[in-house]
């Protein structure tokens, strides 16, 4: 067995908490002062005073992390990314630069259809190889789990080679990777399939494989206008339940076509994007504990207007942050930017933009008994950073302030040896 003690703590940010925060609890960041960590294997067994900690567990074979007086804080994760696709989309980026905006270029047959010719065409290296670099660059922003959505192959063969991509990075690579299958991400004629027929092909062929083969936790529908309707939306997303599959939704992202309400009446885990969710879709969604998670980063390249969270969370919303990365709207993995921009266009505190990337970002992933809080008994996921305190985060503007990461009781990441 291992055992390490992480010590010579400045500022220890538990995020303490085995369920998702709402209101003022979202402000609480349980910190900790004077205190060390003992870790033994994967799993935090005691958190206590630095002297009872050495008294307690000093031992011969026991591994020491000097933490030098600075901030450790839970993990962070990435509750809402595209990980795995083909190609790029910059010359798209390029016309929106020029005027285009993203709907005009879908609207024309560009858009999430070029990232699917594209990642049909890749090979799984390819696909693995190219999504080892971003995951290299997440954990250097101290994200330690993340979420993977498929949605670039919409056919069979292609859903699940995405999926089984994300499978094989876990085992490549430190970061802990949660698949969603998001075959309603668009609509082409796949196989000649009406848009009624591509529907049911979801739900009676792709998702029993998904879930015999175990690829995927979750299962998510873009309702949005000239995509996935709210009774389409509805159809698949019942079908995934009741098949056991978790359920999330992209809601109210370009317009507002009360996806909100529909997660509320799911229950779905989160509902995400939320630009343009309405006052009552906000209550349904605090009613139902559905989290919402806003994604700034989106909105920000896309010139949209930020999700007021501010709102979210004093109508009693269980808040999350992700980044949202993807080869169209978002092509970024940077978490430090989205939490900054939290702060600064979505009325967030630092603390809750803290518990939106930890604790909260667990539970829209159903983990939150087991990560996203340091607690005794969670998962070693923890970050240590290059200041003392957690307001170097965003202070910190764009830039990663962490300097080692933690996974599972190991240090995956090390800002000297990288
Ligand atoms: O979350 N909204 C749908 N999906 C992505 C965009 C995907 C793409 O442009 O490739 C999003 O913004
Ligand atoms: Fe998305």
């Amino acid at each position: 067995m291992t055992k390490t003690i992480i010590y010579n703590i400045n500022e220890l940010v538990t995020c303490s908490g085995f369920s998702s925060k709402h209101k003022e609890e979202m402000n609480d960041l349980h910190i900790k002062y004077d205190s060390a960590i003992y870790i033994e294997d994967e799993i935090i067994k005691d958190i206590d005073s630095e002297s009872i900690i050495f008294s307690k567990y000093m031992k011969d074979d026991i591994i020491l992390i000097d933490a030098n007086k600075k901030c450790v804080l839970p993990g962070f994760i990435d509750s809402h990314t595209h990980l795995v696709f083909g190609g790029y989309r910059e010359n798209e980026f390029y016309q929106r630069i020029n005027g285009a905006t993203y709907m005009e270029i879908m609207e024309k047959g560009g858009g999430i259809i070029n990232s699917v010719n594209a990642t049909r065409k890749a090979t799984v290296q390819e696909l693995i190889d190219k999504s080892l670099i971003v995951l290299k660059s997440m954990l250097s922003y101290g994200v330690t789990t993340i979420e993977a959505k498929s949605g670039y192959g919409l056919d069979l063969d292609n859903e699940i080679k995405q999926l089984e991509v994300a499978k094989d990075l876990e085992k490549l690579q430190p970061i802990e990777i949660i698949s969603t299958y998001l075959g309603a991400h668009a609509y082409i004629n796949t196989d000649n399939m009406s848009k009624n027929e591509y529907i049911s092909f979801m739900s009676k062929v792709v998702l029993p494989v998904i879930k015999e083969r175990n690829l995927a936790r979750f299962v998510d529908a873009f309702v949005e206008k000239n995509v996935y309707s709210i009774d389409e939306g509805r159809k698949i997303l019942t079908d995934a339940k009741e098949l056991g599959f978790k359920i999330k939704i992209h809601a109210d992202e370009l317009s507002c076509l009360e996806g909100s309400k529909l997660a509320a009446e799911l229950k779905c885990v989160s509902a995400d994007h939320l630009l343009y969710a309405s006052e009552e879709g906000i209550t349904c969604l605090a009613n139902n504990n559905v989290i919402a998670t806003l994604l700034p980063l989106t909105a920000f390249n896309l010139k949209e207007n930020y999700a007021n969270g501010r709102k979210f969370i004093d109508k009693g919303c269980s808040v999350c942050i992700a980044t949202d990365f993807n080869p169209g709207s978002c092509f970024s993995e940077n978490i430090n930017l989205a939490i900054l921009l939290s702060n600064l266009y979505m009325g967030l505190t630092i603390e809750e933009a803290i518990t939106a990337v930890t604790i909260n970002a667990a539970a829209a992933l159903s983990l939150e008994k087991s990560i996203g809080s340091i607690d005794v008994g969670k998962q070693a996921d923890i970050i240590i950073l290059d200041y003392d305190s957690y307001k170097f985060i965003p202070y910190h503007l764009g830039s990663s302030s962490v300097n080692r990461v933690i996974k599972k009781g190991k240090i995956v990441f090390s800002k000297e040896n990288k």
